[in-house]
């Protein structure tokens, strides 16, 4: 099941040497945090989350992050621990753009150095916590697991975040790593008889674009749902946006981020403004799309649980899936706060 015309830009990831081969049938999903996961961003708190002064703390990967905004409004994601006697900087405050410790007053700049101590001038070179590059998009604070983002935050097709009405929320909790529940996309076997979606597709219209996303395009039809597709763009390992186009269209954006040894998930229902006019038909609608995506969650939740993942006896109908898998197990990983735990 090899595939040649995978991109070789992608093929290592970070710790194998050049010419290794890649075992992609060891692929596994268990989260370890110790081990660097895939590069990518990753959702680590709803905007709403992050006010104005205070910083606001979360697990994210295998450590703790602040996360905390500049006057400016920008979010800045560090790492959590002081270099100084370790307390949590989440508890801090927020004074001119900087965060600062509430055990000493130490305070680290939006890039990770420490910018002032309070009894002395010099600065000891360690004084610094890792600074993720950070974004904010549909509701959510992303950041890039990796030294320097090689691709931008996700986006969904054909729209830009302007043209849509959003609302972010978190759903599930899951003990399987980001792209097994991403790789439901992949998986027509789940899709047709878990989630009951009657379709035709071939896999080789799956369109593998570059380093860091893949489109496919579903035609559904059936009595129970009518006619619609599925425009689908899968960004890194992690991240799943699909534009459902029926008489209306509308949007959705399912995201997973390892936080130690479970993932939590994020649901960003979006419609897009130019196809509703009226903001109460809006939020009707974007309640209508959570609570179908929640009904997807809840056959998920069944069969994502548990998974003690192996490629094992896969058939024809696995074909995209394995293809999929292939490539998860080539993408570059990154742990650029090891360091900083
Ligand atoms: S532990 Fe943070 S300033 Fe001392
Ligand atoms: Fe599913």
């Amino acid at each position: 099941m090899s595939d040649p015309s995978v991109d070789a830009r992608h093929a290592r990831t970070a710790a194998e040497p050049p010419g290794a081969p890649i075992d992609w049938r060891r692929l596994d999903a268990v989260v370890r945090p110790e081990e660097p996961q895939p590069e990518g961003w990753y959702a680590v708190a709803l905007s709403e989350d992050v006010g104005p002064d205070r910083p606001y703390g979360c697990d994210f990967l295998g450590g703790r992050i602040v996360v905390y905004r500049r006057a400016s409004a920008e979010p800045v994601v560090l790492t959590a621990t002081c270099p100084h006697m370790g307390a949590d900087l989440a508890l801090g405050d927020v004074v001119d753009d900087e965060v600062r410790c509430a055990y000493h007053h130490f305070r680290f700049a939006a890039d990770g150095a420490c910018a002032s101590i309070p009894s002395q001038g010099r600065i000891p070179p360690g004084a610094r916590v890792h600074a993720y590059p950070a974004s904010e998009r549909f509701g959510l604070v992303w950041a890039y697991n990796g030294e320097r983002p090689r691709f931008g935050p996700p986006e969904v097709r054909d729209y830009s975040e302007d043209d849509l009405e959003f609302h972010a929320r978190r759903t599930n909790v899951f003990e399987i790593a980001p792209w097994l529940s991403i790789g439901n996309t992949f998986d027509f076997m789940h899709l047709r008889y878990v989630h009951g979606f009657e379709f035709d597709f071939d896999p080789r219209e799956i369109r593998y674009l570059d380093d860091h996303r893949i489109e496919l395009d579903l035609d559904f039809d059936s009595p129970a749902t009518g006619r619609f597709q599925q425009r689908i763009r899968v960004s890194g390992t992690n991240v799943v946006s699909f534009s459902t186009v029926a008489d209306t269209t509308t949007v959705g954006l399912f995201t997973s981020t390892p936080i130690g040894r479970t993932c939590q998930t994020y649901y960003v229902a979006c419609v897009p403004k130019s196809e509703v006019a009226s903001a109460e038909e809006r939020r009707k609608q974007i309640a209508e799309q959570e609570a179908l995506g929640d009904g997807l969650l809840a056959d998920d939740a069944r069969t994502l649980q548990g998974i003690r993942f192996r490629a094992g006896a896969l058939v024809a109908e696995d074909q995209a899936m394995a293809r999929y898998m292939e490539w998860v197990a080539r993408f570059p990983r990154a742990d650029p706060a090891a360091a900083y735990r």
